[in-house]
């Protein structure tokens, strides 16, 4: 691996905005949303609106303020920002609530930077990476398996990360498409060996409206180093979820409150430097 260092091109806010509202819309039909009752969204908004009103007689806001926020509620949805500032701050609530029964492997959020059809990898591999890729090269190897602890054949582990500078292949300038990204199905054993870097952790855009808010509210705007998974296996429940790392920074105060003491690994490193480490799924059944 070479040591030239090029330069790091930081993505805009508008540019990584607009880039994550697209994804969205072409995740959505897939992934994303499903029918929802007339009454339920009667319910619930109705509900959200209630809670909007007491906010407001509770903190007497008054029209400059209202103002303001309609302001910047308009510039959110300009610079594309709706999929980053909702699953920092909503998507947390709603995995734990639509993951409260299960007893496999812990969910958490899926995040605004997934994209389907990533190349494709048999359960040994290595994650596509440019020549020059920075980073501590990171061996993580597992096996999938069913609540009974039966391996899972043929399980897919849809995998994705942020680079050794929190950036992320198709929402940053200069990232290869599908840098870092991957499809892994596992052996007749239920097992994978994926190659790839350690990540950073990762910053929300602070040039945006969504970075405003946080430094008006003094907030910070960071996520600890993580790996985003979705493993389906056929029979079984598809687990979202997330891998952390112990000892990082952010861990206990994650900007988007998605960390779980069962979802943090703790890497060795071998003599060389490189860092390994085993993590198994347990699948629920469908
Ligand atoms: C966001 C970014 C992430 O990388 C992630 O895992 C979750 C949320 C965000 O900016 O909304
Ligand atoms: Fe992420």
């Amino acid at each position: 691996m070479s040591t030239e260092q090029t330069e790091v091109v930081r993505p805009t806010a508008e540019a990584t905005g607009s880039a994550a509202t697209r994804a969205f819309r072409e995740n959505a039909p897939r992934e994303a949303t499903g029918s929802v009752s007339a009454a339920r969204v009667s319910a619930i908004a109705r509900d959200v609106l209630a809670r909007i009103h007491a906010a407001i007689r509770e903190h007497d806001v008054t029209y400059p303020e209202y103002q303001a926020a309609k302001q910047w509620l308009i510039e959110v949805g300009e610079a594309g920002e709706w999929p980053i500032f909702l699953d920092v701050f909503v998507e947390s609530v709603v995995e734990q609530v639509h993951n409260a029964e299960r007893v496999g492997t812990k969910g958490s959020i899926l995040g605004p930077y997934y994209l389907a059809g990533q190349k494709a990898f048999a359960g040994r591999c290595t994650l596509p990476m440019r020549p020059n890729e920075q980073g501590t090269p990171l061996v993580f190897e597992g096996q999938v398996k069913g609540t009974g602890g039966e391996p899972v054949a043929g399980a897919v582990l849809d995998v994705w990360q942020a680079d050794a500078n929190g950036y992320y292949s198709g929402f940053a300038p200069d990232i290869p498409d599908g840098n870092l990204r991957g499809a892994v199905t596992t052996g007749s054993d239920g097992r994978f060996e994926i190659s790839t870097i350690q990540p950073a952790p990762y910053e929300i855009p602070k040039d945006g409206p969504t970075g405003k808010l946080l430094a008006v509210a003094d907030w910070h705007a960071w996520r600890p180093a993580h790996l985003h998974l979705i493993v389906r296996g056929s029979g079984y429940s598809n687990i979202t979820t997330q891998l952390y790392f112990a000892g990082g920074p952010w861990l206990d105060n994650d900007v988007a409150s998605a960390t779980k003491p069962e979802l943090i690994l703790a890497p060795k490193r071998d003599e060389g430097g490189n860092l390994r480490v085993t993590y198994d799924f347990v699948l629920d059944p469908a």
